[in-house]
């Protein structure tokens, strides 16, 4: 090892009391000015575009257009087409006509081919050709190359509006190549036409000690996006910044590239571990999606009136902001160069990637929830969590051995707090070897699996994709022998620096590698493993200590030297969880849930593992923060995040670790996890109140499992997010455009999180402008509409439910949640202004994958005319259950009844007792006991 190179993460977990560490280390990190890329695209003009589509080579077919595109200053030659898909989304790809090498084309982050849609020619001309699709349109433009999309009101996206589009094409590296190809260009490199490739740094570069040879030189792909009825934007997670997305005129452009970033800091644009290169831009009139399909380092410059009014209070302040209507403005700029006059969004979004395709999808929206459910068709939906993926994770680097973990599992149970899995890092593996078992620490996994196992408990071991390059470890040896890694430049396998020392990094880009890869999950591979192992896939970013920012050098290569590690930097975490869901599919032949969890990520990561935000720390700035990032992820088509319950760095406050436990109880992915060389935290360790409260923050969270249930089915069905901003629900409320202190869950559950340290009130605000009533969800009291200021003890939870839904609860608190699986419902009915509710109950085993043969029961519950009905919505249902219904609970109802009837098909008709307190005017029927599997229906009586 001659280049031993210890980073500031290394040294963190070995060195940590020798080196004082204080905050992200900027210095190793690319701004825009170091990449050359960034700045050749970020150094355009706009309103200059070069780029022109040929319309005499236009085809129109059934579902799409196709033209050749020129770039006039260096003459390369493009291939455009552009594609009417289903459900109201087009596509449009950008590329070579005759590449001198193939561009990468991004391969698992789309769920499967999109569904053409038949489209309609409208209008073609010498200058333009439009059509139809559905209600939407779009018309092309050739001169400058401009596409406009129309839905039924008005302009709502356009492409290369700003000029700023750039399509470097391969070429050879020639003496000419460093001079212009098309003449008539100025010896300003770049900021004519910024296809010029002949900047320092288009052929080469270097960064700190790292040299990328960039054997194909310059290859950066940009364009930019207006959206005209739009005022603010979202998305491109993953960030620690605002969930609306801030104007980068004067920072720089928010970062796409998988990175493992030491400390990272807050409110900033630096990219992180995962990078989802899509956004929702919306206004009161409407959403719409742009989906950057590309996978190599991407910078994104915004220009919104978003972010400027996010704080912790949110609601009023930012109402002021976002209450300016700024749909339109004149200005100079626009209409891709040429039309002056152009009216200017005020919204656009310009993304600007090192190579690959232009390929966009435009998803027209025209609501929240339509684009959602638009980007799930073509990214899918979550991998429907195991029951128990929902309950309490806790996790620690590390829990010390076998007995170690017995402890921490018999003290929940002394201290009667509810927790469903128990998390085991990298030291339980011997040498960092993973798929193996440290023998002194761990001799008898499968002991310690089945004891948890019976106690109802599961257990997620860490699996990274680094390889100990050891001959003694069967990994690196099939890795050597059969060629599964990762090369570097030169063709020989690339060896960088992470937790194990030398390492090597399989090369998941080559089917071989993802057969060989996912069949060690199998029972007889992974020794010691069972059913109730899942798996935690870290460091995948990749992280490479040693490497240029902490990760894999872009010249590396993979698929037999097809493609640069610039390539698909971005779907390396992708790959890897993909390889991993396969193998625990198989090792029980497609029978059971899986539950994975990825630290990097990309668009379509849902599909196979939730997301946590990685490594932050025990600060109220970083439990804050957590809400804006779980919003962008779950925006971004990834529902089940969550952050590291009390941080993972540092040590928290009680006070602040009982804020955390009480946030956490309200996000999907509620996991406590901390850094190896920090205190011992676990509940019980905390001090009485931090003890009592946190128990009581996780016995509201298991009392909530069914509903969070619920979400995710319908996420399944529906694409829409578990967590939501407010203007999903209520997007003409402008006042809701810049909140991201507070947060839907579903559309029943409004959350605001108290994370400000001695707080003694929070500013909560009602959305519905009046018409929706909120009902504190502990006291059932009515709350007032818009920004109001709730007083908080360290006991309070902000949780509100809205009139008009049902939430479905359980209120028998275990140690486990597969110990609750017969247990009865309470179902807490929220009513409308016109005595009114409605909500849904899904049932099945809450493991298998039997629901998609039937198995399964999903309940429509209605609340109309002093009526409860529950009505099976599937159609024969496969499924039968012992759950029963225990309590009803009726919120806001205004009169006094005494009994209910009672029926179903069991007990016939039968009258129960009510219980009636007129100061908080809520209703309890109790022990109606009717089995949840068929219908009934409870009419209340005076
Ligand atoms: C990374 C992970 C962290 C984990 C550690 C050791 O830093 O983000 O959660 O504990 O690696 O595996």
């Amino acid at each position: 090892m001659t280049r031993l190179f210890i980073s500031l993460y290394f040294a963190s977990a070995f060195l940590s009391p020798l080196i004082p560490v204080h905050g992200v280390d900027r210095g190793n990190f690319k701004t825009c000015q170091q990449s050359s890329f960034c700045r050749r695209c970020r150094a355009m003009e706009p309103s200059n575009s070069a780029y022109e589509l040929l319309l005499n080579t236009l085809k129109v077919e059934t579902s799409s257009v196709e033209a050749e595109m020129v770039n006039t200053r260096n003459f390369a030659r493009f291939k455009f087409q552009f594609y009417a898909l289903i459900d109201g989304t087009f596509r449009m790809k950008i590329s070579e006509l005759n590449p001198i090498k193939p561009r990468y084309e991004v391969q698992d982050a789309l769920v499967g081919e999109p569904l053409l849609e038949k489209l309609e020619l409208l209008d073609r001309t010498a200058e333009k050709v439009s059509i139809k699709c559905g209600p939407n349109s779009a018309t092309i433009t050739a001169k400058p190359f401009r596409v406009d999309l129309h839905d039924q009101n008005s302009l709502v996206i356009s492409a290369n509006d700003r000029g700023l589009m750039k399509f470097e094409h391969y070429r050879l590296k020639t003496p000419q190549s460093d001079v212009e190809e098309g003449g008539e260009v100025e010896h300003v490199p770049v900021v004519v036409d910024g296809d010029l490739g002949d900047e320092d740094g288009a052929w080469e570069e270097s960064f700190k000690s790292h040299h990328d040879s960039k054997p194909h030189g310059p290859s950066a792909v940009a364009m930019d996006f207006s959206f005209p009825a739009s005022e603010s934007i979202y998305g491109i997670p993953e960030h620690a910044d605002s969930f609306s997305l801030k104007s980068t005129v004067d920072t720089d452009p928010y970062r796409l590239y998988n990175l493992d970033v030491f400390e990272y800091e807050l409110d900033n644009p630096m990219a992180l571990y995962g990078s989802i290169p899509f956004v929702i831009a919306h206004g009161a009139a409407s959403s719409v999606g742009v989906f950057w399909h590309n996978a190599a380092e991407t910078w994104v410059d915004i220009k919104s009136k978003g972010g400027e009014g996010s704080s912790v209070v949110g609601g009023a302040a930012a109402g002021v902001v976002s209450s300016i209507v700024n749909l339109v403005s004149g200005g100079s700029e626009g209409g891709g160069g040429q039309e002056g006059s152009r009216a200017r969004s005020n919204v656009d979004a310009r993304f600007m990637s090192e190579s690959g395709l232009i390929d966009v999808f435009f998803l027209m929206g025209p609501k929240p929830l339509d684009v959602s459910r638009q980007y799930a068709k073509l990214t899918g939906t979550a991998a429907f969590p195991p029951y128990f993926a929902f309950g309490y994770h806790q996790s620690r680097w590390n829990y010390n051995d076998q007995e170690d973990v017995k402890n921490v599992d018999e003290s929940f149970d002394e201290h009667d707090i509810p927790c469903d899995v128990i998390w085991l890092d990298i030291e339980h593996t011997s040498g960092k070897r993973y798929f193996t078992w440290d023998k002194v620490k761990f001799p008898n996994p499968k002991e310690m699996l089945d004891h948890e196992t019976a106690k109802g408990r599961k257990m997620v071991a860490i699996v990274d994709p680094h390889i100990k390059r050891d001959g003694g470890y069967f990994l690196h040896n099939d890795a050597e022998a059969n060629d599964y890694y990762v090369k570097n430049k030169d063709g020989k396998i690339y060896e960088g620096w992470c937790w194990p020392g030398s390492s090597s990094y399989l090369d998941f880009f080559d089917e071989k590698v993802m057969d060989y890869y996912s069949a060690r999950y199998l029972f007889s591979n992974y020794v010691g493993s069972t059913e109730d192992l899942h798996i935690w896939n870290d460091m995948n970013e990749p992280s490479v200590f040693n490497g240029p920012e902490v990760t894999m050098p872009k010249d590396c290569l993979h698929s037999g030297g097809l493609w640069e590690h610039r390539d698909v930097h971005n779907v390396y975490a992708l790959m890897h969880v993909k390889a991993t869901m396969d193998g625990l599919l198989k090792r029980t032949d497609g029978r059971l849930r899986p539950f994975i969890l990825s630290r990097g990520h990309f668009a379509g990561t849902q599909r196979f593992a939730a997301v946590w935000t990685g490594d932050n720390a025990a600060e109220w700035g970083h439990l804050r923060i957590s809400i804006p990032m779980c919003l962008s992820l779950s925006i971004a088509g990834i529902p089940m995040c969550g952050a590291d319950i009390t941080g993972f760095f540092k040590f928290p406050t009680a006070e602040l670790f009982i804020r955390w436990y009480q946030a956490g109880a309200f996000q999907p992915f509620y996991r406590s996890h901390s850094h190896i060389d920090t205190k011992r935290r676990e509940p019980w360790l905390m001090g009485d109140e931090a003890l009592r409260l946190s128990r009581e923050a996780l016995r509201i969270r298991y009392s909530l499992l069914p509903f969070w249930y619920g979400l995710a089915r319908q996420h399944e069905v529906t694409g829409a997010p578990y967590m939501r901003p407010l203007w999903y629900h209520y997007p003409t409320e402008r006042a809701t455009f810049n909140i991201d202190s507070e947060y839907l869950l579903g559309d029943s559950l409004l959350v605001h999180p108290v994370t400000e340290a001695g707080a003694r009130y929070v500013t909560v605000h009602f959305p519905g402008e009046g018409k929706d009533i909120w009902y504190d969800y502990f006291t059932f009291e009515r709350m007032p509409e818009g920004a109001t200021q709730i007083p908080v003890t360290i006991e309070k939870i902000p949780v509100y439910q809205r009139g008009g839904s049902i939430v479905v609860k359980k209120e028998r608190i275990r140690r486990a949640s597969s110990l609750t699986h017969n247990d009865p419902f309470t179902l807490v009915v929220a009513l409308d202004a016109k005595n009114e509710a409605s909500g849904m109950i899904y049932l099945d085993d809450g493991q298998s994958y039997e629901y998609r043969d039937g198995k399964y029961i999903e309940l429509f519950l209605n609340f109309a005319n002093d009526k409860f009905t529950s009505r099976v919505v599937n159609v024969n249902p496969q499924y039968t259950t012992k759950e029963r219904l225990e309590k009803v609970v009726i919120v806001g109802i205004a009169a006094n009844y005494t009994k209910a009837e009672v029926e179903c098909q069991e007990f016939g008709k039968v009258l129960v007792d009510c219980v009636y307190d007129d100061q908080t005017q809520v209703l309890v029927i109790r022990k109606p006991w009717m089995n949840m599997g068929s219908p009934w229906s409870l009419q209340l009586l005076k």
